[in-house]
């Protein structure tokens, strides 16, 4: 495996000014190397959405830089431009968010791949069926608007929709958390045959048993800082924080194992 695909360095976010100031994000590095799962871990308010913002190019870092194959995520002050544009892609805890309720799920990945392979418009309809299968959803359900699908498929179409950039890195943030437990474990799978491709995933989750099912590496955030990382198993086993400790003691989903 090469060298790291994104790096973030001393990262800050910096909400507000004055006595409405929020330091969402505090010197926070961070690296994920090619076909490697890492996960996001902490309790809700810690920063993980706004991090995997950041490492999306959806929020500007206050200070800090985060870059993709070496380079700067920005090209003159915007992220993810000219080559770039397709490697990092996003899917939302909520996919009503990212999904537009009037166009069925096949349009929505279709949109993506004439976007992302303009090369592609004939048989765009072809390869997002395809994506759509690669995700689990049948020709029939691709025919749906996302109020007629369940809330696992509506996160497998955003999925689909997000595999049609042909990324390098897939950045989810709570992908599981609006979800049943069955819809969960197939989501799960689906991203570990996603990574046995070579894709690399970035997890946030605060649900630990998913990023020990799924990532090699964690990273633990408190109020903005990475205070623990490792490989997973080690660091779920013998936390060296006491905010691990914590988290590992009070969240729920302890025992994925029992459900995947
Ligand atoms: N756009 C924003 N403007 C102001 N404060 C924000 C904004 N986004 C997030 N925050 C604040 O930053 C902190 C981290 O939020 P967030 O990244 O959503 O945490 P998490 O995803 O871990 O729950 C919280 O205090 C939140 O209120
Ligand atoms: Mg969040």
């Amino acid at each position: 495996m090469s060298g790291p695909l994104v790096v973030a360095r001393s990262v800050n976010v910096v909400f507000g000014s004055g006595g409405g100031m929020v330091h969402a994000v505090k010197d926070a590095s961070l690296s994920v190397s090619a076909g490697e799962a890492i996960g996001i871990v902490g309790e809700s308010g810690s920063g993980k959405s706004t991090f995997a913002r950041v490492l999306a190019g959806l929020q500007r870092p206050t200070s800090g830089e985060v870059l993709f194959s070496n380079e700067s995520i920005y090209t003159k002050g915007k992220a993810y431009r000219g080559d770039k544009r397709r490697e990092v892609q996003m899917v939302f805890q909520d996919p009503y968010g990212s999904l537009n309720p009037r166009i069925t799920a096949l349009s929505a990945v279709s949109e993506a791949v004439k976007l992302y392979n303009p090369g592609s418009r004939n048989d765009a309809q072809e390869q997002s069926l395809a994506l759509l299968a690669r995700m689990g959803v049948s020709e029939k359900d691709s025919r749906k608007k996302p109020r007629q699908l369940s809330g696992g498929q509506r996160q497998r179409v955003s999925v689909a929709r997000a595999l049609s950039a042909n990324p390098s890195v897939l950045l989810a943030d709570e992908p599981t958390s609006a979800i049943d437990q069955s819809a969960q474990a197939q989501l799960l799978n689906l991203f570990r045959g996603l990574l046995g491709d070579g894709l690399s995933i970035v997890l946030v989750s605060h649900d630990l048993g998913v990023i020990r099912y799924l990532t090699s590496r964690v990273y633990v955030l408190k109020s903005g800082v990475f205070v623990e990382e490792g490989p997973t198993g080690e660091v779920f086993d013998n936390p060296q924080h006491e905010y691990t400790h914590t988290l590992i003691n009070s969240i729920p989903g302890r025992h994925v194992a029992d459900r995947t």
